[in-house]
């Protein structure tokens, strides 16, 4: 028999669900027999038509038919209903058939789907995966190693002895519980990427062309310029006759490759235990063209300088060629350099960012520039 809206005369929630339910079980078993355009129709007219549709009838004698106390409640379950029935009907509409079922299983096939964005690379990954080309276009291969180290290929194989005051400058984060240990084997969060120039030493033999990307810590307070966490950039080559003319050469090819082809690039000495000499590298400001001055306005970046220090590099001191001397790194036959560079810095530099944080606190409207 065909559902006709029955009045009501019990009020009570129980009474409701019920009526509800019954009104629901009809719909769906009219749906289910939809067979074609035109019943399809007819299902619509019967149950969503404006004037006599069986939800304006619900409507009236439901709604507009109950007590006044009970009106909230009714209320309720009436929009409840209508919303369900709608979604039957109008599904019913856009799928006749095998989906009828879905729809009324509660599924609302007819729903978007959910639309998950493309992720883009993060601008510091971004910039690490740009140094590491220029490099491995010079036929350097990319080597990787532990963010949790060994203090000794952290410091000890680098040339860094134990209580040695060049520790200090590295504001090691250690890990606890490591006291019972020989130094040499406590762990700590590595504080460069340097140790992965032992680590690729000790697995292969010269000549070495290397490039290390890779996380580092240390133990300084989040400002706009320093976090604990950053990234860096290494290099290592090692062969026969390696120069400190080949690590001026190839930095500056690397710079011009990075900055565009006017930066210039200029070498100051300085003092790393594991480089001999050491360097720190300049490139010539490519914000204000090395001139120190934006317009009338002092250059920020390089401080008025022209200047921007970029890295720090050297030859491989021969004691560090000692902890490797076994796999072919005889100091008195290879010779070799290497530099490491801050990503995050370069990644501030490159996209005019004022503050490093903003790189880490995972802000999509920060990230979603980069994309
Ligand atoms: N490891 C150094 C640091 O974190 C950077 C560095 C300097 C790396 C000179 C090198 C190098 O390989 O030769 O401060």
């Amino acid at each position: 028999m065909a559902y006709t809206v029955p009045k009501l005369t019990d009020y009570s929630a129980a009474a409701l669900v019920k009526a509800v339910n019954q009104c629901i079980d009809a719909c769906q078993a009219e749906a289910a027999a939809v067979k074609n355009e035109s019943e399809l129709k007819l299902l619509r007219d019967r149950w969503l038509g404006r004037k006599t549709g069986i939800l304006t009838q619900i409507n009236d004698l439901w709604l507009k038919g109950s007590p006044k106390g009970e009106k909230r409640e009714v209320g309720i379950h009436v929009n409840e209903l209508k919303l369900r029935i709608q979604i039957l009907v109008e599904g019913t509409q856009l799928a006749v058939g095998e989906t009828v079922k879905a729809v009324s299983d509660g599924v609302d096939i007819t729903l978007p789907g959910i639309r998950r964005p493309i992720g883009a690379e993060h601008p510091v990954i971004k910039t690490m995966h740009e140094i590491v080309a220029v490099f491995q276009k010079l036929g350097y291969s990319v080597a990787e190693g532990p963010v949790v180290e060994t203090d000794y290929y952290n410091f000890e194989a680098l040339n860094f002895p134990p209580n040695h005051p060049a520790r200090d400058t590295q504001d090691t984060l250690f890990i606890a519980g490591q006291q019972t240990k020989p130094q040499r084997e406590r762990l700590l969060l590595r504080t460069h990427t340097s140790p992965v120039q032992i680590r690729t030493m000790e697995r292969m033999r010269p000549p070495l062309r290397i490039v290390i990307p890779g996380q580092v810590h240390r133990n300084d307070p989040p400002d706009a310029s320093h976090s604990p966490m950053f990234h860096q950039v290494e290099g290592l080559a090692v062969d026969t006759n390696i120069t400190f003319g080949d690590l001026k050469g190839t930095l500056d090819h690397a710079m011009k490759a990075l900055f565009g082809s006017s930066v210039k690039t200029h070498f100051r000495p300085s003092f790393f235990p594991f480089t001999e000499p050491s360097a720190e590298m300049f490139v010539s400001c490519f914000i204000c063209g090395g001139s120190g001055q934006r317009g009338s306005d002092p250059c920020r970046p390089c401080k008025q300088t022209g200047w921007i220090e970029i890295l720090g590099c050297g030859m491989v001191d021969p004691n560090v060629f000692e902890f490797v001397k076994d796999n072919g790194y005889d100091p008195k036959k290879v010779s070799g350099f290497a530099f490491g560079m801050g990503a995050d810095r370069i990644a501030l530099l490159k996209y005019g960012v004022d503050d490093i944080q903003l790189f880490f606190q995972g802000d999509v409207r920060f990230l979603q520039q980069f994309s």
